[in-house]
């Protein structure tokens, strides 16, 4: 059985890390307009890493929870036949052990120099400077994050969408499903005869496509997940 797996900011909500449209959700309190978009970069560089770097030190006190281990486990057990496809950039899921996965909008810890286009991780909480400067050609870098009006890592897309049209399962966990093109995946693994499996504590509208709905937090969620499959 091949499996494909699509996270979202639910599964590290019990992680302490804030999830975007929900309660408390990050995007009530800020615009993504002004922090999120490559034109609120040129705008303002200092401000949006002064948000980057505050979500960096919520990430970095945050520890991978059940949901992020029962899907390490899951990786364990389909091997090949299993794939983890994830919105969020909080690295949480390579933290918890997870190797066959695809980051969709990239990664918080990393960065990129706009000048020499060196790519790097970086774990810095804070800078001396804003915007700081690339560690290859002293440019200026931002978080090597999809933001909004961007495109998707060519590469990570192409493979997210090969296994949604090839899986027998896909499982959909913590996502509103609002944001495309992540959003789309379910409705191809349908298409394409795949289960459809929902792990939310909300309904979303990937409710109404869903074969088998888990109307739980993901730490619960994905360990019935394991009993189902
Ligand atoms: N377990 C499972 N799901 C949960 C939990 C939990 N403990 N807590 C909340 N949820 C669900 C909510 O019900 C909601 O459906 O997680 C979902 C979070 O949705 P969003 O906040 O919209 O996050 P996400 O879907 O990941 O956002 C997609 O939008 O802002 C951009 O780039 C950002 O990757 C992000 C994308």
């Amino acid at each position: 059985m091949k499996l494909a797996v699509l996270t979202g900011a639910g599964i590290s909500a019990e992680s302490g890390v804030p999830t975007f449209r929900g309660q408390g959700g990050l995007w009530k309190s800020y615009r993504p307009e002004d922090l999120a978009t490559p034109q609120a970069f040129r705008r303002n560089p200092a401000l949006v890493w002064e948000w980057y770097l505050w979500r960096r030190s919520v990430i970095a006190k945050a520890e991978p929870n059940a949901g992020h281990i029962a899907l390490v486990e899951l990786e364990k057990k389909y091997c090949e036949d299993f794939l983890l496809i994830t919105q969020n950039v909080d690295g949480l899921h390579q933290r918890a052990g997870s190797k066959r996965l695809v980051e969709l909008h990239g990664n918080i810890w990393r960065v990129k120099c706009l000048s020499c286009g060196a790519v790097y991780y970086d774990y810095s909480v804070s800078y001396a400077q804003l915007p700081p400067a690339c560690k290859e050609c002293g440019g200026h870098i931002r978080p090597d994050v999809v933001w909004f009006g961007e495109a998707l890592p060519e590469d990570a897309l192409e493979l997210a969408i090969g296994w949604a049209r090839s899986c027998d399962v896909f499982v959909v966990i913590g996502t509103s499903a609002v944001v495309y093109p992540a959003g789309e995946l379910p409705y191809l693994a349908k298409e394409h005869g795949a289960k459809v499996i929902e792990i939310n504590p909300e309904s979303t509208p990937v409710s109404p496509i869903a074969d088998v709905i888990i109307r739980e937090p993901a730490s619960s969620g994905v360990k019935k997940l394991l009993e189902v499959l």
